[in-house]
């Protein structure tokens, strides 16, 4: 094989075996990922596949039930969210959890407050994500409400950036929006990834996450069943067929080989 040796480098996120649930509910069963300073790891899957509930017990909103969660190199399994927070992880939940009713800078402001953020230190994060993101700049005094989808989305972003993170974790960012502005979305975590930024994207949009993605896992119901670098997914219609399923590309069910 040839091709740009990579420097092995102390990953920024590392998860092992992990297993999660809800009461009796085994969402996550075995789950185990990397993420890289200036990377991106893409985690697909179907609906119900448990990319939500894995983000969720990494960022500390559910319980871990097995497994290990290591950041910059310390087992954090057992910190509470806030601390994991301050030590740089920051999650960007789904549907664009945004104050409608609030300006921009509203938003952004009490994005930062709960991050931690002092209010004599907010005037300075604030600068920084305007200058980012200069459509939010030019709409600091905008309701939300009256944004379009993806500038509410740039907001929420925003709101995650506010404590400046070394690990974003993206919850369908994608989600609802248009071709062009899912693009636009995907251009922003680029531009993260160069300024160093690890990023963990959860998406339903195969091909644009696939464009954007180092590394690739493929989830079907709480385990990983494909895991591999993007550079190596030369064809989609394979991906497509784990993540769709085979009924989906194939006439003959007879072959289905799990659990639908
Ligand atoms: N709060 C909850 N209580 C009980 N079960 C839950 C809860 N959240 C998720 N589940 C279940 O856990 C499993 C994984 O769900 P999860 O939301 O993690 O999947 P997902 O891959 O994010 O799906 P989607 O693509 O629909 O967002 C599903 O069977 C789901 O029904
Ligand atoms: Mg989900």
């Amino acid at each position: 094989m040839t091709g740009p040796v990579e420097v092995p480098v102390a990953p920024l996120l590392e998860v092992r075996n992990l297993a999660a649930g809800y009461g009796d509910i085994r969402a996550v069963w075995d789950v185990s990922l990397t993420v890289h300073p200036g990377k991106l790891t893409a985690i697909l899957g179907r609906n119900g596949a448990g990319k939500t509930s894995t983000l969720r017990v990494i960022a500390g909103l559910t319980k871990i039930g097995g497994g290990s969660i290591s950041f910059r190199e310390e087992d954090i399994s057992g910190l509470q969210t806030h601390r994991r927070v301050v030590k740089g992880m920051a999650l960007v939940q789904d549907g664009k959890r945004v104050f409608h009713r609030l300006t921009v800078e509203e938003n952004l402001f009490l994005g930062g407050y709960t991050l931690g953020i002092r209010r004599r230190k907010m005037p300075a994060h604030l600068t920084r994500i305007y200058d980012m993101f200069p459509a939010l700049g030019e709409r600091r005094r905008v309701v939300v409400g009256q944004l379009s989808g993806g500038q509410q989305q740039m907001v929420a972003i925003g709101q995650a950036l506010m404590a400046e993170p070394s690990l974003l974790m993206l919850d369908e960012p994608s989600g609802g929006l248009a071709p062009a502005i899912v693009d636009e979305v995907m251009s922003i975590l680029v531009n993260l990834k160069k300024a160093g930024m690890g990023v963990l994207l959860v998406e339903q949009q195969v091909e644009a996450a696939i464009e954007v993605a180092d590394h690739v896992v493929v989830l079907e119901i709480g385990r990983v069943i494909l895991d591999s670098p993007a550079r190596e997914i030369v064809d989609l219609d394979v991906l497509k067929e784990a993540y769709f399923g085979k009924a989906r590309v194939t006439n003959e069910s007879s072959d289905n080989d799990g659990p639908r």
